[in-house]
């Protein structure tokens, strides 16, 4: 396993991994590694000869006052992890090879990350669909690979992809939870032992909704109905927002026939979480 700091030699190992005519799958992360983590490596590595993780906590995706000093970080655990799968190389540029001093170049797609969490962190996805297509251009994978609990994200990066005429895959995994039912993510290591309890209240909402809705299926309305109920009965959660959206437009939900995205934003403590589930038909 090879570890690559600079864009330029990232960017060389790809010319000659190509030439040779290897397929590279690459799966971008911000590390802190977890068993979600773990299951894109697994696909990648299934899907291509050589498999790229990137490292790399992006400063342009968090806003004033967000957590970009205090997010958790541990290169030596995250190396060993991705040693086991085996990845090929892993990709961990400092901030200022990313990003020059004068750099003034945005890549954002603009309706998809309008609602959900866009509205409440403005800028975030630009910094995340701009970093994305960094990773693309320096990476030069045939398919890269994101995880479905970062619903809005994917959406944005397919958009791009498609608006832009990248020329690779968009591969989607879903979510991975711990056994009670919690989504995992790196921000999950903030929680206290009471509030990592307070927080099975968004899944618990989820499967709410969604054993409402394998009874019948229902309105948007209804679905954020019920699961707002079960949030609102945990002490110590409070909503940023649930919403049920079309899951392929992210628009608000007009039909019941088409597959719904219901989608939580929740503060636990200090600690922002999200989780979401799609209904289909
Ligand atoms: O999902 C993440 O970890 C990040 O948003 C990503 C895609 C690696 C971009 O920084």
């Amino acid at each position: 396993m090879q570890i690559i700091n600079h864009p330029d030699e990232m960017s060389r190992w790809s010319d000659a991994t190509r030439a040779r005519g290897e397929r590279i799958a690459l799966v971008p992360t911000m590390g802190f590694l977890h068993d979600g983590h773990m299951a894109l490596m697994r696909e990648g590595r299934a899907r291509a000869g050589a498999l790229v993780a990137s490292i790399f906590v992006n400063p342009t995706q968090f806003g004033p006052g967000e957590d970009l000093a205090r997010y958790p970080r541990d290169f030596e655990r995250d190396a060993g992890m991705l040693k086991t799968v085996p990845v090929n190389v892993i990709f961990t540029p400092d901030a200022s090879a990313m990003y020059s001093a004068d750099a003034e170049t945005w890549v954002e797609a603009t309706q998809v990350t309008r609602g959900l969490c866009g509205a409440f962190r403005p800028g975030h996805f630009r910094g995340v669909t701009t970093v994305v297509a960094k990773l693309f251009n320096i990476v030069k994978p045939h398919l890269a690979i994101f995880g479905e609990k970062d619903f809005q994200q994917l959406r944005a990066i397919q958009r791009m992809v498609s608006d832009l005429n990248f020329d690779l895959e968009i591969v989607s995994v879903p979510i991975v939870r711990e056994r009670d039912g919690l989504a995992m993510s790196s921000r999950n290591a903030y929680l206290s032992p009471e509030e990592r309890e307070r927080a099975l209240a968004l899944s618990l909402a989820l499967r709410a909704a969604r054993d409402r809705y394998r009874c019948a299926p229902c309105s948007g309305e209804e679905l954020v109905a019920v699961a707002t109920r079960v949030l609102n009965q945990t002490p110590g959660v409070e909503i940023e927002y649930v919403e049920a959206v079309d899951a392929r437009t992210l628009a608000p939900a007009s039909s019941i026939h088409s597959p719904i995205l219901l989608a939580i934003a929740a503060r636990v403590g200090k600690t922002r979480l999200i989780d979401n589930t799609v209904l289909s038909p």
